[in-house]
């Protein structure tokens, strides 16, 4: 069975998560992860088969586990047809174009899977809570975005949105472990430090945009995140309910003999 190379980390390093954020047993997790990992895999043949087109967002506080969750998706998959768009911050020219335009280059085409690791809908968290936008600018976001995700769904992509949620204290403890592993620091941001500062306003933020960007063709999920292992796995299973896929039959693989040649020279390196 293979090991989860961040918990070996904490294995030898010593440290781990605190027991009551982790409670779930370890090998039911793994035995419940490549269960799920498999059926990925069949979903992924499905897509190709039917030519689906894919787009599911993952947003949530900073730390919420998007990123976790992620990686455990795309792990046994095809990264042609299942890649993770995580855009930086805007650059100068992006910053005078519409603003879905650089997210709408990510969007799929037939057979491919997009993981967005935040989205569009920075305009209506990280922006607006630090500034980078205007209220105006945000208030136009969040009137536009349903008519934006219904053409999205109109056009034939699958549109699945997933809210990672976690508590003030989880977000807490989970930048300080961040803050003391030098295989985490990485993670920190200076944004990151603001959204505990701002935790209120990113509250404020949270609730308005669920709220009014929740529409029949899109809904919101949220998955409760405190318990990473929980979170993962419920967000994959509830993923792959989401599209009802069946098993694509592969044509059995025979591996060819290789061919001699015997007029070969092996050139000296
Ligand atoms: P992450 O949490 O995704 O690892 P950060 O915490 O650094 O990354 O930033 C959070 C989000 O804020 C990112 O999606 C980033 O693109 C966005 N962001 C950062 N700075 C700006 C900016 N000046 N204008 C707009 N968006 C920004
Ligand atoms: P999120 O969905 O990530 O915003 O987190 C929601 C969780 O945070 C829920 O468990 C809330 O009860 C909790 N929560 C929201 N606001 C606060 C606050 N100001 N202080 C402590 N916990 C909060
Ligand atoms: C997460 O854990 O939610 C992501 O890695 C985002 C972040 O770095 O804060």
């Amino acid at each position: 069975m293979e090991i989860d190379d961040e918990r070996l980390g904490m294995l030898l390093d010593g440290t781990s998560d605190r027991p009551d954020a982790d409670g779930m047993d370890r090998k039911l997790y793994f035995k419940e992860l490549f269960r799920l990992q498999g059926e990925l895999v069949k979903l992924q043949d499905w897509v190709v088969a039917q030519k689906l087109k894919v787009v599911v967002i993952f947003e949530g506080r900073d730390a919420a586990g998007k990123g976790g969750v992620i990686k455990r998706i795309t792990q046994r998959l095809n990264p042609r047809v299942c890649r993770v768009a995580a855009l930086p911050a805007p650059s100068e020219r992006e910053c005078t174009q519409w603003y879905f335009q650089r997210y709408v280059s990510q969007l799929p085409a037939g057979g491919e899977v997009v993981l967005f690791d935040r989205s569009w809908y920075n305009r209506a968290g990280v922006e607006r809570v630090m500034g980078f936008c205007t209220a105006d600018e945000c208030e136009e976001f969040l009137r536009t975005v349903p008519e934006f995700e219904r053409m999205l769904v109109r056009s034939g992509i699958i549109l699945i949105k997933y809210w990672f949620s976690i508590t003030d204290e989880e977000q807490h403890f989970r930048f300080n472990m961040r803050i003391h592993d030098p295989l985490k620091q990485w993670k920190l941001s200076p944004m990151d430090l603001q959204s505990r500062v701002r935790w209120e306003a990113y509250t404020q933020a949270k609730e308005a945009m669920l709220q009014r960007t929740n529409i029949p063709e899109a809904p919101w999920w949220v998955v409760e995140a405190v318990d990473k292992k929980k979170a993962r796995l419920n967000c994959i299973h509830h993923l792959l309910g989401q599209i009802p896929y069946h098993e694509v039959t592969r044509t059995p693989v025979v591996l060819p003999a290789r061919t001699h040649h015997p007029d070969y020279q092996r050139q000296p390196v």
